[in-house]
């Protein structure tokens, strides 16, 4: 059977990361696409030669042109500018938009039947911008955010009872930004839910919130300690569970901003749910009950998402 093609867009450094980590798990070919000359090149060839170290089959290929992703199985997408001191939230939506756009051109030419994972912030609108540039079917692009922010919310609550990271569930969904929807009701240790944690006294309701509080600006965090970046460990992992469950038929249940169609009472947005990823893409969207409380924060989280999509019909009309 031949290798599995994946299609990295932005050579950046979560793109570097991705490059790596699908080399270590041996998922494949791995393209490296970007607009700055050379570091594709270098850095597809850095990690190959840390191939016969780490003992890994994986051909690296730097690319300037998108026919290099031809047919391409995933294409994962991390081009584009972060946000700098004086750009304004517009800024940053224009840039990015207009890099969605020659992405999403590049994949409907060459890779249409790819399964598409976006990391590119402002995550649920450049989303939902690759979707209508790549004419993808929304069943077969998401937005990679909630498994990231799962994490990050799982690691705290590991180090906080002081167990293991890999009995630690735990969910947030909405849209990526500071009004996210942590599910503490659904997030547990071992099988018990947060609350009941509480409740036993393991770990006190303050300690809950802080965390809560601390997973929702988990990404201005790093910022802040990094200076001169955002993450790119975390992120890349994350994305690349999504990319294992597709090119595996896992159907993992995931965290992901997905396309939804009524579900949630959302309607031609992409928004952080739960979906069921196997072979076809988006086998499933898992449709929660949420609580009055829930509901509320969901449904603002929505509406920044919403705000940002309308930001971006009218930097471009011919999304609208
Ligand atoms: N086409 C291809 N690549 C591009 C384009 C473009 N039009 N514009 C910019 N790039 C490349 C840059 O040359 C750079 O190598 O995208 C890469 C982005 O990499 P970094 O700046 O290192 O950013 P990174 O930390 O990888 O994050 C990428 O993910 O989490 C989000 O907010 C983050 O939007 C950012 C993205």
């Amino acid at each position: 059977m031949a290798r599995k093609k994946i299609a990295l867009i932005g050579a950046g450094q979560i793109g570097g990361t991705l490059a790596h980590l699908v080399g270590l798990k041996e998922l494949g070919d791995v393209i490296l696409f970007d607009i700055a000359e050379g570091v594709p090149q270098g850095k597809g060839l850095d990690i190959a030669e840390s191939a016969p170290v780490d003992g890994f089959d994986a051909r690296y290929t730097g690319a300037q042109d998108y026919s290099a992703i031809q047919g391409a199985d995933v294409v994962i997408v991390t081009a584009g500018v972060p946000r700098k001191p004086g750009m304004s939230r517009d800024d940053l939506l224009g840039i990015n938009l207009k890099v969605m756009e020659a992405v999403g051109n590049g994949i409907k030419q060459y890779a249409p039947d790819a399964f598409v994972i976006c990391i590119t912030n402002p995550l649920d609108a450049m989303v939902w911008a690759l979707q209508k540039f790549s004419g993808l079917p929304p069943t077969k692009i998401v937005g990679m955010a909630g498994v990231l922010d799962s994490a990050r919310f799982r690691h705290f609550i590991a180090e906080k009872v002081g167990v293991s990271v890999k009995d630690v569930q735990a969910y947030t969904l909405g849209g990526h930004g500071d009004d996210m929807v942590p599910l503490v009701r659904y997030s547990s240790v071992g099988g018990v839910p947060l609350p009941d944690l509480v409740k036993m006294g393991w770990i006190s309701q303050a300690d809950l919130d802080a965390m809560v509080e601390r997973t929702r600006k988990g990404g201005g965090e790093i910022v802040a300690l990094l200076k001169t970046g955002s993450a790119y460990y975390a992120p890349a992992a994350s994305a690349i569970s999504m990319a294992e469950s597709y090119l595996k038929d896992q159907r993992r249940m995931l965290p992901c901003a997905a396309h939804l169609s009524s579900q949630y009472g959302v309607d031609g947005l992409f928004i952080g749910v739960p979906v069921v990823i196997g072979a076809n893409g988006v086998e499933r969207i898992v449709d929660i009950e949420f609580t009055g409380e829930e509901k509320a924060m969901f449904e603002k989280s929505v509406a920044s998402v919403q705000g940002l999509v309308d930001a971006c019909k009218t930097i471009n009309p011919s999304l609208a």
